[in-house]
């Protein structure tokens, strides 16, 4: 692998799905082996497993693990049954719309595989495509990225948009790879990403192994960091774009891109077309997880509030399209996008 991409979180070794478990890092690096829907699908709502296209990845490989199990050839029940598979795997998290996207690929295969005939190799080169697939398109919203980025700055990224939430290279943080390793990024601002620490935790530790410097800073420090002029861009990645550029993205983004705008600080979205949804008008048809109170009332397993607080945890927020002054795709970059915009990118 080249520079500034060491990491890769999920694999396809003998037979078998294995993830690097995220809840463990930076402490301990830690693969899990999963070898059924079932167990592929809690990896994902447990989030051994997460990012919208490495969700959409490990659901794939959870097919092929399924049909391994379902598959009979004097009964045509497996069909049946791996069809509740299917169902169980895309309701394992419900905003990133790249894990139905997925779905919907191996289904596919499923739907042209003469009767009777054994899936499962199709079914793996299926799964194998979108896994290279999103690699490719990754370097290629690198390069789309990086030219975007004209006088050499600071960036600031929130959440983990990496190697370790992709198939590979990652969506924003690909293209800070290809920023930096272009000499137009300067320095790399990440925001912790609360609750769940997806920057302290995940960020920071992918980019200190690419030997990428990283500077991590409390989210309710951003709005101050955008004010000092330093910032040119705030690159996020997304988990569903609607069909007219609202943005679907982790907790604080949409805060993020309130305080850029104030600031005059642009805010790119990187995302292959795999996390846009054509068929919801508008951010507000977007489903928004909620997440357990106890990602807030503790950290690391220790209880931090109050006994007897309440919390609010929802896991992602909607950017109107209005704030967004860049969405970068494998297919192209929209500018000051709307829904003609990324039509376009479909056309
Ligand atoms: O809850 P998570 O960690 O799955 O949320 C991930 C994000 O919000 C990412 O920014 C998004 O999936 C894009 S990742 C390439």
């Amino acid at each position: 692998m080249e520079s500034f991409d060491q990491i890769r979180a999920i694999r396809w070794q003998d037979d078998a799905l294995e993830l690097l478990d995220q809840r463990r890092l930076p402490v301990e690096q830690i693969w899990l082996r999963l070898e059924g829907a079932a167990d592929t699908a809690r990896a994902i709502t447990a989030m051994v497993v997460r990012g919208a296209p490495a969700i959409g990845i490990t659901a794939a490989y959870g097919v092929v693990l399924a049909a391994r199990h379902r598959y009979r050839q004097d009964s045509p029940r497996w069909r049946e049954m791996l069809t509740g598979d299917l169902r169980q795997l895309a309701a394992a998290r419900p905003t990133a719309v790249n894990l139905a996207w997925a779905l919907e690929r191996m289904q596919g295969v499923l739907d042209t595989l003469p009767e009777g005939q054994d899936p499962q190799q199709r079914l793996l080169a299926e799964a194998q495509s979108i896994h290279a697939e999103d690699v490719a398109a990754n370097r290629r919203m690198g390069e789309l990225g990086a030219r975007l980025l004209d006088t050499p700055g600071a960036v600031l990224t929130h959440c983990n948009t990496g190697s370790l939430a992709t198939g590979g290279y990652g969506t924003a943080l690909g293209v800070i790879r290809a920023g930096v390793a272009r000499g137009v990024i300067e320095q790399v601002y990440a925001d912790e990403t609360r609750p769940w620490l997806q920057g302290a935790r995940l960020t920071a530790w992918e980019l200190v192994q690419d030997q990428i410097p990283v500077t991590l800073l409390a989210d309710a420090a951003a709005a101050h960091l955008l004010r000092q002029g330093r910032v040119r861009w705030v690159i996020v990645g997304a988990d569903r774009i609607a069909a007219n550029g609202d943005t679907a993205n982790k907790i604080g983004t949409y805060a993020l891109a309130v305080a850029a705008r104030h600031h005059g600080v642009r805010l790119m979205v990187v995302a292959p077309t795999s996390t846009i949804d054509r068929s919801l008008a508008s951010g507000a048809e977007i489903p928004l997880e909620q997440r357990g109170q106890e990602e807030v009332l503790t950290l690391g397993g220790q209880p931090v509030a109050a006994q007897g607080a309440g919390a609010w945890n929802p896991a992602f927020d909607i950017t109107p399209a209005e704030l967004i002054d860049a969405i970068v795709t494998e297919r192209g970059v929209v500018e000051r996008p709307d829904t003609a915009g990324l039509a376009a990118l479909f056309g």
